[in-house]
């Protein structure tokens, strides 16, 4: 029997976006051949709500393995809003189950983050049948080691802090590496420890400035002139960690200061040193993924075919040790993975001497 299956990308992009859709695609044509139609849904659920979507064929699918971003676009349609019906009249969990009738889908396979898969949650328990594919540069998915898009951005991100290294080496500076990550330090982790960083700054543990002023000082004394800290975006000191998201941003954006900005200028306030901060920003979702993450992609693509040919419904795709296997959606949705205050890498990163500010 004919399927149809719609496809969305949605959230931020990262790279392996594209090679997760071609491996569904593929396996999908390899195994159903002409029983099988693939719908692109243009900009994520945005592209739901309003009826954006198109018939795709085989050849939209040839040579994305290595391409960045996104064929299908994205956008950020966030969860909370879904249920409120704002200015445009438009009930919108209503016209994404509308469009998926009109475009007489069987399944629909989200690509995306925490928020993506709440929505996912949402229409599944609305009745569609919903797949989740777990992508984002956090790793901060509950239930998979690891979501495509990830290590490459650690490989980016560790790229980012070398070039630092040698620049900071030279000028004697104290470098505060800012690395996406607002509630979850995977990047951070992960990249400072690749990247050799003395001093990791992430939002699971709170820093106080004094501790990562002792880092500065004790490598001056031994005649290391430079420092390297690599701060999360989200990463906060004790009494930042008291205040709520939102007063906590209105501090910051009163003061001008990204949570790098902080740390440095805190750090000239403290030392005395000359301490820089640096944003590589987007940089870190862009570009070509890494050969590990077009493996992962690839596999992930194919176990959701493979869903999709056993009428598997309401799940997400995970990696559990070496096992691509999936979870229910409702186990998942809306619980973030942190890091763990017990994390390996934690333990690893403090025995070899890196501090956390705490
Ligand atoms: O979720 C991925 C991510 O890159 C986060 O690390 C970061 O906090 C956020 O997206 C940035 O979002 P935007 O692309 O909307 O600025």
């Amino acid at each position: 029997m004919k399927k149809r299956v719609g496809i969305l990308t949605s959230g931020g992009d990262c790279p392996g976006l594209n090679a997760t859709i071609r491996g569904v695609a593929k396996a999908l044509y390899a195994r159903m051949g002409d029983n099988v139609e693939i719908i692109g849904i243009l900009n994520g659920y945005s592209g739901l709500i309003n009826g954006d979507y198109k018939e795709m064929c085989e050849d939209d699918f040839r040579g994305i393995l290595t391409l960045g971003g996104t064929i299908l676009g994205t956008k950020r349609t966030p969860f909370k809003m879904m249920r409120v019906v704002e200015d445009d009249n438009i009930d919108k969990v209503a016209a994404m189950k509308k469009t998926y009738k009109e475009a007489k889908l069987d399944c629909l396979l989200c690509l995306g983050g925490n928020g993506t898969h709440k929505t996912a949650n949402l229409l599944s328990q609305e009745g569609l049948n919903i797949i989740g594919l777990p992508k984002t540069i956090d790793n901060d998915i509950y239930g998979t080691d690891v979501t495509f898009g990830f290590h490459t951005a650690v490989d980016i991100a560790t790229d980012v802090i070398d070039r630092i290294h040698t620049t900071a080496g030279s000028h004697s500076r104290v470098m505060c590496i800012e690395i996406m990550g607002n509630k979850a330090g995977w990047l951070t982790l992960y990249s400072g420890v690749a990247g050799g960083a003395d001093a990791i700054l992430i939002p699971e543990i709170p820093y106080k400035i004094e501790k990562v002023a002792k880092v500065v000082e004790s490598r001056a004394k031994s005649n290391k002139g430079f420092t390297i800290i690599a701060v999360a975006e989200g990463a906060m000191t004790p009494e930042e960690a008291k205040m709520g998201k939102k007063e906590r941003e209105a501090k910051r954006a009163a003061e001008h200061f990204s949570s790098s900005a902080y740390v440095a200028q805190q750090l000239r306030d403290l030392v005395g040193v000359e301490a820089r901060a640096v944003v590589p920003g987007h940089i870190q979702r862009g570009g070509s993924p890494n050969a590990y993450d077009r493996v992962l992609s690839t596999q992930f693509g194919v176990h959701a075919a493979e869903l999709i040919r056993d009428g598997v419904y309401g799940v997400t795709v995970a990696l559990k040790g070496n096992e691509i296997t999936h979870n229910k959606l409702s186990d998942i949705a809306g619980v973030p993975k942190l890091v763990p205050p017990d994390n390996t890498m934690i333990t690893t990163a403090r025995n070899i001497g890196i501090s956390f500010g705490d």
